[in-house]
């Protein structure tokens, strides 16, 4: 059984958790898009666990963790998560893998991404999370990127001072200190034999794995709303989080896929700028944030809190091909005597998208339309079985799935381990 894992909002949904249940049947976890942007987290007792590159498959001892080839990898905080997993007593010899062709996010992507977030207007600034995500994109849509494998050749130094001549140029454009190119290299050279270890073709051993029938989990980063194709462009990360991400990023057949679900919460947060229809500024989206602990696991920002919106999940459906969901922070949820759901956006003039629209413009001009439905007012957390659940929870998830479509897989009601429900899957 094959496995894509997407999330469905703006991130955050809770994807490291529902990995690190559902990787119990896997034997290999794979990362297919994005880099260190991610914050993954896993709470196993009374330890917290946040992972950014490294697959939240690692902290099951004996499971293969990949980072693919759609992934941008900055060396630097991956040796720094590498020594703080084996910290945690984690073994990674001989089961963890970096794909050759993976690229590689250098320090002039980071002061290129910080550069060119300063001098956007206001109101054009993305938010980014500073890790240099979008430059490395850059480089390796415009053919001049650095991947992992370069590490292998020996002009890899002088690759190293060819680009920073050419980031100091752009930095020197954007009014950005430049970077010394012999310090680069200082900086570098001892990552080569640090990653070496690692670094391997990747879609053999993904192969070679499928050929002898073993189980893939690949674990998206960020979301459907944060898709470069599918999101709230531009205010999106740069890579394709989505379903169909996971084949390109790892170079695995979509004819190999058994099976795609979608990591949803029960309401809508969103990190960094960009709009977001069903946000709230009231005490309701306090209430949200404080319940839900709603504060970025990468860069610490409190992240922007509303209703669940039925429009993204019907998108996110569809553009995923979302078989089953795993449903997230139920919890949150449990004292609003009222919870709302958005099915629609009301265009001035009265007409009703029901789907995402494009363009940015067109959803500015728009209000979100609600259905109210009355709250449980009372504890999920310590819950274990679905029958058990208060009706109004469960009226409330049937309308929500009526709504987007697909099943329920995965019922979530709190951070740890134990307190996830199997349903379907
Ligand atoms: P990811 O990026 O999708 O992996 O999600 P994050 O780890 O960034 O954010 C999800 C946060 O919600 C983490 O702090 C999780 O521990 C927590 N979490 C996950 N599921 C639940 C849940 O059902 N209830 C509550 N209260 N917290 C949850
Ligand atoms: P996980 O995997 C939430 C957001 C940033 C910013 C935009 C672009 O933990 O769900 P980038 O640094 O990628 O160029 O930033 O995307 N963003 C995320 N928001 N969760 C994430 O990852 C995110 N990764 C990026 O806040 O708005
Ligand atoms: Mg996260």
């Amino acid at each position: 059984m094959n496995t894509v894992l997407v999330g469905a909002q703006w991130g955050d949904e809770g994807k490291g958790k529902v990995i690190d249940f559902l990787t119990e049947e896997a034997d290999v976890v794979v990362r297919f898009q994005g880099g260190s942007n991610a914050g993954h987290t896993v709470v196993v007792g009374e330890k917290k666990y946040v992972l950014h590159l490294v697959p939240s498959g690692i902290l099951h001892d004996g499971k293969h963790c990949v980072i693919g080839n759609g992934v941008v990898m900055d060396p630097f905080d991956l040796m720094r998560e590498l020594e703080q997993v084996e910290s945690w007593g984690f073994e990674l010899k001989g089961r963890f893998h970096i794909s050759e062709r993976a690229h590689m996010v250098m320090q002039w992507h980071r002061a290129l991404d910080k550069a060119e977030e300063s001098v956007r207007a206001e109101g054009e600034k993305i938010g980014t999370t500073g890790r240099g995500i979008g430059p490395a994109y850059a480089a390796k849509v415009g053919r001049y990127g650095m991947r992992v494998g370069d590490i292998l050749k020996p002009n890899f130094l002088d690759l190293v001072r060819k680009q920073v001549k050419e980031a100091n140029i752009k930095l020197r454009s954007l009014g950005a200190l430049e970077l010394d190119a012999e310090e680069m290299v200082k900086l570098y050279t001892p990552m080569v034999p640090a990653l070496l270890p690692y670094v391997t073709d990747t879609i053999q051993l993904l192969h070679q794995n499928l050929d002898a029938e073993k189980s893939i989990l690949f674990e998206g980063a960020q979301a459907t709303m944060l898709d470069i194709d599918f999101g709230t462009y531009p205010f999106v990360t740069s890579s394709n989080p989505t379903a169909g991400g996971a084949c390109t990023g790892s170079g695995v057949s979509p004819r190999a896929i058994d099976r795609v679900i979608g990591v949803m919460k029960l309401y809508t947060t969103r990190v960094g700028e960009g709009p977001f229809p069903t946000e709230l500024f009231d005490a309701d989206g306090e209430l949200m944030r404080q319940r839900g602990g709603e504060f970025g696991a990468t860069t610490g920002r409190p992240r922007r809190c509303g209703w669940f919106d039925a429009v993204i999940g019907r998108y996110a459906q569809r553009v995923n091909g979302i078989d089953y969901w795993a449903l997230t922070k139920l919890d949150v949820l449990d004292s609003f005597p009222v919870i709302k759901i958005c099915t629609g956006y009301k265009r001035k003039d009265g007409f009703v998208y029901n789907t995402f629209p494009a363009d940015l413009e067109v959803l500015a001009d728009c209000e979100p339309v609600y259905e109210e439905m009355p709250g449980w007012q009372c504890e999920t957390s310590k819950i274990t079985d679905y029958a058990a659940l208060p009706e109004n929870a469960k009226k409330y998830i049937d309308r929500i799935l009526e709504l987007v479509g697909g099943k329920l897989g995965v019922l979530s009601v709190g951070p740890a381990r134990e307190t996830t429900l199997r349903i379907n899957v």
